[in-house]
């Protein structure tokens, strides 16, 4: 690392290095404890290497500069092994990593087994550029942790799912208290979500034509692992209560489940707006083929979260890059064929 910083460009260090500038270093070790005299003597040799001039300011530096060191391939629990990295950065930005422990899952009332953990639901949402104002949907709520993080934000939020046991009845909490998704805003104090619908994906009970009004579409889809989706059965059925009636579901595979996400992406996307979604993945099987285009979306990041040696799940972001054009879809659908 230290030969990296020596051989950077002079010009690009210039900046920073002249002795009008205060700075200070920041060492961090992933999975393993530094203790001073060693982050010191880490200190030490950058001297050299980054030629600063200025004064050090431990308390209102003008400039951080970060040292991150992922030196333990023990911390891997399993999965493949983490190779000795070293990362060495200005600081332009810092994000609030206190909302990790205030969201964290363990201190909701209302959990399912496929609930969001709240760190990643933040990176979806950093992913997706929602900020304050935004509209997102999730058409996975379950029990809203995604649609959290976005209120969070500042979003007004809008959910669906097709178990109706989510979106209106919810669980007792250990004390005997009813707990839904509704519950999850209030226990934080977010604004309620704008719409909570029950509603299948595949038949999506939006207005015909009615395109360009969400910024963002942030969710987890339902793929089998922990749970398989489920689309509104096709045979004709007209409930003789409809107050009560539950319509009978299908088997939804993954490819007729996506190739749908991405065609209400493509249509209820404003120009601009941006999908981000999880596909699993089989780590050693997996093709960049397998991820679905559309030709509205452009994809923007594809990256992997691997979670044992044998499943890995990939963060996919795509942007909507041009207007919904019925006929280019449709041709586009028909020539990749079936979704699989
Ligand atoms: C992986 S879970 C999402 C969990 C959610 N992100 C959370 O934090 O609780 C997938 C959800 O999709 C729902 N689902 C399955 N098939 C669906 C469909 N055709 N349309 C809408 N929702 C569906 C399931 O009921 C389930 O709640």
């Amino acid at each position: 690392m230290c030969d990296s910083i020596t051989s950077y460009p002079a010009h690009l260090k210039a900046p920073y290095a002249t002795e009008d500038q205060s700075f200070r270093f920041v060492v961090e070790l992933w999975g393993g404890t530094l203790q001073i005299p060693e982050q010191v003597a880490f200190i030490n040799q950058l001297e050299g290497p980054t030629q600063f001039k200025g004064r050090i300011d431990l308390q209102h530096p003008q400039h951080k500069f970060w040292v991150i060191m992922v030196v333990a391939p023990e911390l891997t629990n399993g999965l493949p092994k983490v190779p000795a990295r070293y990362y060495f950065g200005r600081e332009v930005a810092a994000s609030d990593r206190s909302i990790i422990k205030r969201y964290e899952l363990p201190s909701r009332r209302y959990l399912g087994p496929t609930s969001m953990e709240a760190e990643m639901a933040f990176i979806m949402c950093n992913q997706a550029k929602v900020s304050r104002g935004s509209l997102v949907f999730d058409p996975f709520v379950g029990t809203g942790s995604i649609l959290v993080a976005a209120a969070h934000r500042g979003a007004y939020t809008f959910g669906a799912d097709i178990d109706m046991r989510v979106i209106k009845l919810g669980k007792k909490d250990g004390g005997g208290s009813a707990v839904n998704v509704r519950t999850n805003f209030d226990d934080y104090g977010l604004p309620q979500p704008v719409g909570l619908l029950r509603a299948d994906l595949h038949r999506l009970p939006l207005r015909p034509g009615l395109e360009e009004v969400l910024d963002a579409i942030v969710c987890d889809p339902p793929y089998g692992v922990r749970a398989g989706g489920r689309k509104t059965a096709a045979r004709d059925y007209t409930p003789r209560n409809r107050d009560t009636h539950i319509p009978a579901t299908d088997p939804y595979q993954l490819g007729e489940c996506l190739r749908d996400l991405l065609d209400a992406a493509a249509r209820l996307l404003r120009i601009g707006g941006r999908l981000v979604y999880f596909l699993p993945a089989i780590p050693g099987y997996y093709s960049p083929e397998e991820v679905p285009a559309h030709p509205a979306l452009t994809l923007v990041a594809n990256c992997e979260q691997v979670l044992s040696t044998r499943y890995s799940r990939r963060l996919i972001t795509m942007e909507k890059t041009a207007g919904y054009d019925t006929s280019a879809a449709e041709a586009y659908h028909t020539a990749s064929g079936p979704p699989r």
